[in-house]
């Protein structure tokens, strides 16, 4: 269906907006319509407060304009932060035509900045040449892939991983599972506690080696099958068993 021209007035206006449109040259309009929206690369970026890139859109080189993020919700809702890399490709969108009142939307993928995966079934989200997070929705898992350290923190508790060690730092920590085994030596710098019996062997040495006293309560201590604890006795050359030990 062919558009039907009709007067501006009848369009609908907005509270201190004209009705009368402004008088525009044939070029000056098709100068206002290529400047709406506009291809370009961002070509200096400003991080700091108000933050601002400058755009190359062949000849022209913008002022410093805002780029539009992923969320800008202030402080107290979601927001986010990432400035656009020098080179980046983006859409300049410029109200009314108007290059100064332009906003760079960066997102789109170009030969030398190319997208990070070829799967329909992943999210995700390249930091550095290094550092990513993956989901599959094919195969349900998530790589969260970082060089050198991640930090995850909920009030006083801190887990921090490193490629050195990691170290969970937390008021009280509980391992829920009926088996748990640590491959390498442990050590325990608190009282060691157990509550359902003590079974194990000696290392490479052949011995164990307890340092400091050591008392037993009940039950019976045997070595080879023999009692050497409290109530053992010894056979008496005369006849009968001695005593136990003093
Ligand atoms: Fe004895």
């Amino acid at each position: 269906m062919r558009a039907r021209w009709r007067p501006r007035v009848a369009l609908g206006t907005m509270a201190g907006m004209s009705d009368q449109a402004p008088e525009h040259s044939p070029v000056e309009l098709y100068r206002l319509l290529a400047n709406l929206i506009r291809e370009g690369r961002v070509e200096e970026v400003r991080p700091g407060r108000p933050a601002r890139c400058r755009v190359r859109a062949g000849e022209l080189l913008t002022n410093w304009v805002p780029w539009i993020s992923l969320a800008a919700g202030g402080g107290q809702q979601t927001r986010h932060w990432r400035v656009p890399a020098i080179g980046e490709p983006c859409l300049l969108f410029s109200p009314e035509g108007d290059l100064g009142q332009a906003s760079a939307l960066v997102g789109s993928f170009s030969e030398d900045m190319p997208q990070g995966s070829e799967s329909a079934d992943v999210e995700r989200h390249d930091f550095s040449a290094t550092d990513y997070w993956e989901h599959n929705r094919q195969d349900d898992t998530l790589v969260l892939d970082i060089a050198q350290a991640i930090t995850l923190r909920v009030g006083t508790s801190t887990l921090h991983i490193t490629p050195e060690g990691t170290t969970l730092t937390t008021p009280e920590y509980t391992v829920d599972s009926a088996q748990t085994t640590f491959t390498g030596a442990a050590t325990v710098e608190g009282l060691f506690t157990f509550n359902a019996g003590i079974a194990g062997k000696a290392g490479a040495s052949g011995k164990n080696s307890v340092q400091g006293g050591m008392d037993f309560e009940g039950g019976q201590i045997n070595h080879d099958g023999k009692n050497i604890g409290g109530t053992h006795a010894h056979p008496d050359p005369h006849g009968g068993n001695t005593e136990g030990p003093q």
